[in-house]
């Protein structure tokens, strides 16, 4: 047999070229090229059929109802993954190391464990000990999940075949996977690939639910080009700052269900806690008297939740001031900044600017930008807000202010926190329904709202 002609595979892009180079021609990464082997042809190569089989074709109709779904019995777990895990399905979680993965997921398969499903713990990283040993921490030591320490997929595939299907497998992580077939080290893409493919494969087979955990590299990805996230049916985030307790569970890809759901946990002593109000917990410990702080009423996935925006506007000793953001996008805070100066009058030129979401959470939608405005506004003039409080409303490049999507559920929680008032663009949506205690003000261009800020710090 021929000798398989080596390939060199960009490790971020994925970009196949026939010679090695130090830098990849097609993302320009440095040092990212690396020999793997090719795998052979799935099918047996020459033996390969010439003619296929014929293949069932469907109509549209639904033939049975949704797809069957267990609960975990994690309430936020469940909500991110649209409500329980679908048989047959493949997830994958990523996120930073040690930020709590093999935390969150050891805890799902006990809790699955505990109300009656065959449910397995792969590892390939951690020793049964170390697992062992989470497991007291976390207080789930009786639960019966079944944990293994192994690497190699073929054996892995052997050893569920052995008694019943899994009601869940979790495999930690994908990048100690490999695929005898394959030459390449563990982690790089093709033994990703091969090894994500294999276990997938079974998942469908044996109607088992998969979930695959994938380290982030340092650019965000999960092993490198997003060669997994193809491959499965959603796609999670754990995310947070490991200074803060709080851990963010994003969903960005469902097949089953919405995505931008998120689920709030707290890492403590002894594990992950399900948080049931987050937005209780993200305004709590507010400094009410100090300037630049506005409570902004925002909604993620179907929730809405309240988070405090802080702003800090000092003179610059330098050229070009600095502008630094931790949890909103920075080109965002460059619009509002010229917005202001533009049709406003408000001139930050010379004055270094600081923004941040307090609590580690990251905020993308546009409805921020007044909680933004009023917080540099408010740090500017050196005047705190009203305490009672909450922003919302997209400010657009003339300086007009349009109105977010869901005003209502968004001013119901506001009401619901003891918030007293609401600064929002003028809507349409503002109905009878909403709660009698909070008092609504309008406005529909930013400079009425500087107005309103300035007569009211007089
Ligand atoms: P881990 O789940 O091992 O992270 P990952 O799998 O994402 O790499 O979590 C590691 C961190 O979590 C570690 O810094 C300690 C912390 N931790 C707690 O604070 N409380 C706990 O009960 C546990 C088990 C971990
Ligand atoms: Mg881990």
């Amino acid at each position: 047999m021929a000798r398989a002609q080596p390939r060199y595979v960009c490790q971020d892009c994925g970009t196949i070229s026939v010679k090695w180079a130090g830098r990849c021609e097609n993302c320009g990464a440095w040092n990212t090229l690396s020999e793997e082997t090719q795998s052979p042809p799935i099918g047996g190569g020459s033996k390969a059929r010439t003619n296929g089989h014929v293949v069932g074709l469907k109509n549209l109709t639904l033939s049975d109802e949704a797809p069957e779904r267990t609960l975990t019995g994690n309430v936020e777990f469940d909500r991110v993954v649209g409500g329980g895990l679908v048989a047959g399905s493949a997830l994958l979680v990523g996120g930073d190391p040690g930020i709590g993965k093999s935390t969150l997921l050891l805890q799902i398969a006990a809790s699955l464990a505990r109300y009656g499903h065959r449910v397995v713990y792969i590892s390939g990283e951690e020793s049964a000990n170390q697992i062992r040993l989470r497991a007291s921490r976390l207080n789930v030591s009786d639960a019966s999940v079944e944990l293994g320490t192994a690497t190699s997929t073929s054996d892995i595939i052997a050893t569920l075949k052995r008694g019943t299907a899994p009601r869940l497998v979790v495999i930690d992580s994908i990048q100690t996977m490999w695929d005898e077939r394959i030459e390449s080290a563990p982690g790089t893409i093709s033994q990703v690939r091969a090894s994500s493919q294999a276990l997938i494969h079974y998942a469908k087979e044996h109607d088992t639910t998969i979930v695959l955990v994938g380290h982030v590299t340092k650019d965000g990805q999960i092993a490198g080009p997003r060669v997994v996230e193809h491959m499965v049916d959603a796609v999670l985030y754990f995310e947070g700052d490991r200074g803060h307790r709080f851990r963010i569970l994003r969903g960005v890809k469902n097949r089953f269900g919405p995505t931008d759901e998120i689920g709030v946990f707290d890492m403590t002593g002894k594990g992950l806690i399900e948080v049931e109000n987050p937005s209780a917990l993200f305004i709590a410990k507010r400094d009410k008297s100090a300037p630049g702080a506005a409570v902004f009423s925002g909604i993620e996935g179907s929730r809405p939740m309240l988070v405090e925006i802080q702003a800090l506007v000092a003179p610059s000793s330098l050229g070009t001031p600095r502008r630094a953001v931790v949890g909103v996008d920075s080109a965002r805070l460059s619009m509002i900044l010229a917005v202001l100066e533009a049709r406003c009058g408000v001139s930050l030129a010379g004055r270094d600017v600081y923004l941040n979401v307090a609590g580690g959470l990251k905020i993308q939608e546009p409805a921020a930008d007044l909680a933004v405005a009023a917080a540099l506004l408010s740090s500017l003039n050196g005047v705190p807000l009203d305490e009672g409080s909450v922003w919302f409303g997209e400010i657009s490049l003339s300086g007009a202010l349009r109105p977010a999507a869901q005003t209502a559920a968004r001013i119901k929680e506001a009401a619901k926190l003891g918030f007293n008032s609401a600064i929002i663009a003028t809507s349409d949506d503002i109905s009878d329904s909403l709660p009698d205690e909070l008092e609504i003000s309008e406005h529909d261009s930013l400079s009425s709202l500087v107005d309103h800020l300035t007569r009211s710090s007089d």
